[in-house]
Formats: structure tokens, C-alpha cells, sequence
């Protein structure tokens, strides 16, 4: 088994019967699908919302039933993948572009568990830019206050066509080691959140309960304690 895939099996026990789970985007929530799957299959009795079409697809390939997350105000828990976190659970999300499905399904929940190998454990959150959903139409006066604000911000692109999110919306790939913000994540998400035209960012701070991560020492499971 390798490490993604032990810590999404490690995370699907956490999914009891009669639960509503929200799952997650990404190769590691790949893995809490398949054995969430697999567990269906056995008699496990759940319902799910899911947090991108591709994970949509999955889940129902393997016979799990979804719901709308509209017609579910309140999730018992939500398993989500992460690009990078650190030490005081400040986290991006986002690499696989579902961003802002995830954080809404996530704000549901009762409960986060976030799954990931190793190296997404980090001191520092940066990995390849924040990525931030913007709406198509005018995203290039987004971009400019972004640029004035110091944000570099990198339209995402996927074989030489604009990457469209299952929103139909834009994502840029920011770096934003150069703002006036310095470390201050929050203020940065607030700056942006406030930008005529971007709907969500990939910052998630604090929102997590519990980290599964895995690597070549096993599993390593960190709760979250100001949750
Ligand atoms: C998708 C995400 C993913 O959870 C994140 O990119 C981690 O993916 P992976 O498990 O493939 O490394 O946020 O939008």
C-alpha cells in the first residue's frame, strides 16, 4: 500500500454506519472512496456529498449513494486531501481545482479529517501558489488588483486550453510571498475575498479537526487542538 492510499483507507474507518459524509477531490481521496467503496459493498449503510465530478463518478461506480449537498444542511464528517499544511493546521487546498466545492462541503461538516502522505506536512504553506477561483467574465481586472496588491497570480492552464473548474469558473495560481501581508493568511483571504470577481480562495485556516498523514514511519494522526 502506499502512503496516500493508507492514509484514505486509515480515514474511512472514522465513517460509521447511518453517517452523512462529505468526500473529498484528489489521488489520496481516491483512495477513501475506494475503500468507502469497498466498505458499501460489505453492508456499510452511508450517504454521500461529494465534492467534485470526478469524485461524483467514482463514488457511484462503486455504488455509493450521493446526495446534494443543498438537501444536506448538516454532515457527521467530511474527508478531504490537502496540498500542504503546517504546524498550526493552516492549510491550501485546491491543487486539483475543487476548491470551492470542497470548502463548502467541508463547512457542513461536524467533523474534518484531512488525508495526505508526509510531504504535505510542511512548515511553511506555499507549495505551487495559492489558488484562488475567480469568475470568467472580467477575470483580467481581478488579475490587476491582484498585481497591485503584490499577489502574482497565474492563470491555470491544462493542455495549452484556460482550465475551467466543474464551476465553470478560472483558477489562479498565486504566489503571494511578495504582498503587503506578509505571513498573514487570514488578511490575505480577506483581501481577496473581497476582490470583485473572486468567488474562494485555497486557503483553509484552521478548519480541519483531524490530520491522517502517511509515510515510510506509518501513520501519523494530529488532532487539531483549538477545534
Ligand atoms: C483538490 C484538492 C486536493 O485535496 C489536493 O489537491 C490534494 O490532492 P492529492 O491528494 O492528489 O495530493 O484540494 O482541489
Amino acid at each position: 500500500m502506499n502512503a496516500k492510499q493508507m492514509a484514505g483507507y486509515a480515514a474511512a474507518e472514522y465513517v460509521k454506519d447511518g453517517m452523512l459524509v462529505g468526500i473529498g477531490t484528489g489521488s489520496t481521496a481516491h483512495y477513501l472512496i475506494e475503500r468507502l467503496g469497498q466498505r458499501v459493498a460489505e453492508g456499510l449503510k452511508i450517504k454521500c456529498v461529494s465534492t467534485s465530478i470526478e469524485s461524483s463518478e467514482y463514488a457511484e461506480s462503486l455504488g455509493i449513494e450521493l446526495l446534494d449537498t443543498n438537501d444536506v444542511p448538516v454532515l457527521d464528517i467530511c474527508i478531504d486531501g490537502v496540498d500542504e499544511v503546517d504546524p498550526k493546521f493552516n492549510g491550501i487546498k485546491g491543487g486539483g481545482g475543487a476548491l470551492f466545492r470542497e470548502k463548502i462541503v467541508a463547512s457542513t461538516a461536524k467533523f474534518n479529517i484531512w488525508v495526505c502522505d508526509d510531504s504535505k506536512l510542511v512548515d511553511k504553506i506555499y507549495a505551487f501558489g495559492l489558488p484562488v477561483e475567480v469568475a470568467p467574465f472580467g477575470y483580467k481586472h481581478a488579475q490587476k488588483k491582484l498585481e497591485e496588491a503584490g499577489f502574482v497570480p497565474k492563470l491555470r492552464m491544462r493542455d495549452g486550453e484556460i482550465f475551467v473548474t466543474n464551476n465553470h469558473n478560472y483558477i489562479f495560481d498565486t504566489d503571494y510571498t511578495n504582498t503587503k501581508f506578509g505571513d498573514d493568511y487570514q488578511a490575505m483571504a480577506d483581501f481577496l475575498k473581497g476582490t470583485l470577481g473572486i468567488l474562494e480562495t485555497g486557503f483553509f485556516l484552521n478548519t480541519t479537526d483531524l490530520i491522517i498523514s502517511a509515510g515510510e514511519n506509518g501513520i501519523t494522526k494530529i488532532e487539531n487542538p483549538n477545534k
